[in-house]
């Protein structure tokens, strides 16, 4: 077993903002896997590659992020350029979704993942943390909640980053990414066997964050013990 919280769910579900809190809670790291997708779809859009595979294979082999904390935030880097911005757009959103279907895409974010949880102590978020990635983590948390209430989120999130989508279109993004995310043949988003699953629709932030303390608590001591 590892010392690793993992927290997967479907965009919009409250994992993001959950796993930050529970992250410095615990004086545990986070790790925002769907950051890592993101940055890799960044640089394929904007190098232009659209959906030429063998060109964006070659450029996974030293694909390479790093996330530093700035007055308490985590930003992201991708060849020493802070793109932490950048990768939060709606059309990166949807290129992150499509090329973590790829096989080529999925093993490099695995080694990459697995290097930065080596050594434990970290609250490990996306779609394959408590699945494939962190198959042996202690504590794993599934969230989930409407497609409305994830779309209002979404939307409100994207406004306050000064990004003006219509909730309609948040809508149809989701949708689609929930489709893609949850039927793709490689590490599909779904709750591990040994999840809780959590539906944050009705809970306040600080419910869900209680919730899943009160249980990684309750896990370590028992295999502390
Ligand atoms: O969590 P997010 O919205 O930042 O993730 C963006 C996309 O990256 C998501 O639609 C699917 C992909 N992703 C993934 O396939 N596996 C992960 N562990 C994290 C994200």
């Amino acid at each position: 077993m590892i010392e690793v919280v993992t927290i997967d769910g479907p965009s919009g579900s409250g994992k993001s903002t959950a796993s930050k809190l529970i992250a410095k809670k615990l004086g545990y790291n986070y790790l925002d896997t769907g950051a890592m997708y993101r940055a890799f779809a960044l640089i394929v859009l904007e190098k232009g590659f659209e959906y030429n595979k063998s060109k964006y294979v070659k450029l996974l082999r030293n694909f390479e992020v790093e996330f530093k904390t700035r007055n308490n935030n985590q930003r992201v880097y991708c060849e020493e350029r802070d793109i932490t911005e950048a990768i939060r757009m709606p059309d990166v959103s949807m290129w992150a979704s499509t090329l973590s279907k790829e096989k080529e895409v999925r093993d490099r974010m695995f080694v990459l993942q697995r290097k930065i949880g080596e050594n434990g102590k970290i609250v490990a978020e996306g779609r394959d943390m408590g699945t494939v990635v962190f198959k042996d983590a202690f504590a794993k948390f599934f969230l989930n909640a409407s497609l409305e209430v994830r779309a209002e989120r979404r939307w409100k999130e994207l406004k306050e980053k000064g990004i003006n989508q219509s909730l309609q279109d948040v809508i149809n993004d989701i949708q689609k990414r929930d489709e893609q995310d949850t039927h793709r043949d490689i590490a599909p988003l779904k709750p591990a066997e040994d999840a809780l699953i959590i539906d944050t629709s009705e809970l306040t932030l600080d419910e869900v964050v209680s919730k899943i303390y009160e249980n990684v608590i309750q896990k370590l001591k028992v295999w502390k013990s």
